[in-house]
């Protein structure tokens, strides 16, 4: 048993109580909006929003910290397997064992560290059962790169978004400069398409779009016409909107 943990914020009585889970999975590279979009969208459900890249920082930065090397498979699976990782799906809080590390994990050494260990296949062992573990209790939506492909082939909605790199890049230096870093555009694009290559080139639990996953390519929409294309494609799949239909 090993001891990473997720503990969820309030979760709705009414899908606590459903039959059958939900699980929608949003996939797709770094800056498409994955995180922004499936808060939201689990807010309106009333599911349980999890993001499983907060989960893959968590391990980074405590190996970064303890001066793990980054090509340690080995350690860096005993590392994931005794991080408590705690995730609070109403505010997006991340705590490591104990410690809110929210900031602290969003820096863009930890984005590269974080790609660089979640190529372990330790690592991303320990962690998907943890992600499969909270959908047991929960209808939820997950986001990463790996949801609807490894994580859970069965969910019910998948959706696979995406957006063209000079706008995912142009995203994230807005994010960054919100947030009172420096967001320089040339460099943050380079650190997209680094991580990108990598996430989608990897042996194991490679970032693809399962087959039958929805492609939104973000673009030129707004949140708005994001959230409401997957909130219609949800209601496509799902009766009275709570239990699933197919
Ligand atoms: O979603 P994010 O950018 O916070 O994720 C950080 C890194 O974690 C990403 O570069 C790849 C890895 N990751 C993964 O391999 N599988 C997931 N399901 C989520 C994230």
């Amino acid at each position: 048993m090993h001891a990473v943990r997720a503990i969820l914020g309030l979760i709705p009585l009414t899908f606590v109580m459903a039959e059958k889970r939900i699980i929608v999975a949003i996939d797709g590279p770094a800056g498409a909006g994955k995180s922004t979009l499936a808060r939201r969208v689990a807010e309106k459900l009333g599911f349980v929003y999890v993001n499983t890249g907060s989960m893959y920082r968590a391990v980074a930065l405590w190996a970064l910290r303890t001066k793990i090397a980054l090509s340690d498979m080995h350690k860096l699976e005993q590392l994931a397997q005794a991080a408590q990782i705690e995730l609070s799906s109403g505010d997006d809080r991340v705590f490591l064992n104990g410690e809110d590390v929210t900031e602290a994990i969003r820096t863009p050494e930890v984005s590269a560290a974080a790609s660089q260990v979640s190529m372990v296949p330790g690592v991303r062992r320990a962690l998907l059962s943890v992600q499969r573990s909270i959908a047991k209790n929960n209808s939820v939506v997950m986001e990463g790169r790996d949801i609807g492909s490894v994580v859970f082939p069965q969910a019910q909605i998948k959706v696979f978004l995406d957006a063209d790199p000079a706008e995912r890049a142009r995203r994230r230096a807005l994010e960054s400069s919100q947030s009172g870093a420096i967001g320089d555009m040339s460099s943050i694009a380079g650190e997209l398409r680094v991580r990108d290559t990598r996430d989608q080139t990897r042996a194991e639990a490679p970032l693809v779009q399962a087959p039958d996953a929805h492609l939104i390519d973000s673009t030129r929409l707004s949140l708005e016409e994001v959230e409401e294309k997957v909130l219609s494609i949800v209601r496509a799949r799902t009766s009275n909107g709570k239990a699933a239909a197919h």
